[in-house]
């Protein structure tokens, strides 16, 4: 009879343990809203978000040598990684890019895609469906035009 009422506190006990577990995930969502109140700030446009710094680029240049050293960028920057053109590889086929997207656009997705993937409605859906999320490649502003020029060049 001991050992019965022994039982039943240890099978009160454990039935406990969940409801406190449910409260406390139900109370958890409240505090990431308060996170990055600067970051959400900044209007989000067509070009993405104005929160991201980037230079005024003109259209794609057409330049041989440009677009040599923006194949060297791709390179060193690790972004054949991830993706190619004519197919998706990690990230999205990069074909068609500048029919889809603008210069800026794509600018603001190379710079600081963590920010573009929670800001930017475009890049939100593609990390939704992929489930993969850009890393931050750190390309040097001076090196975004060739980049961009190589993009266009294969097909972007
Ligand atoms: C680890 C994989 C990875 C690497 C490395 C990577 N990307 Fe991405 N890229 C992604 C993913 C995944 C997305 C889709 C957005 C997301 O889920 O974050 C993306 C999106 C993009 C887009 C937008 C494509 C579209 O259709 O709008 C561009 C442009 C882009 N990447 C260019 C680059 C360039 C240039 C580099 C190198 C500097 C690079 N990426 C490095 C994974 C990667």
């Amino acid at each position: 009879m001991r050992m019965f009422a022994l039982m039943l506190m240890t099978l009160t006990a454990c039935a406990e343990t969940p409801k406190e577990a449910t409260a406390a995930v139900a109370a958890a969502p409240a505090k990431p809203a308060t996170a990055a109140p600067e970051a959400a700030s900044a209007p989000v446009g067509p070009d993405g978000p104005e929160g991201i710094k980037v230079p005024q680029l003109g259209a794609p240049s057409t330049e041989v040598a440009t677009i040599a050293a923006g194949e060297r960028v791709f390179a060193d920057r690790g972004c054949g990684g991830c993706h190619k053109f004519g197919s998706k590889l990690v990230g999205p086929d990069l074909t068609g890019l500048f029919a889809r997207r603008s210069v800026t656009w794509v600018a603001r997705m190379v710079s600081d895609p963590a920010v573009m993937v929670k800001q930017d409605p475009q890049a939100k859906a593609m990390f939704r469906s992929l489930m993969v999320e850009m890393p931050k490649q750190n390309v040097p502003e001076a090196d975004l035009a060739p980049l961009l020029a190589y993009l266009k060049a294969q097909g972007g």
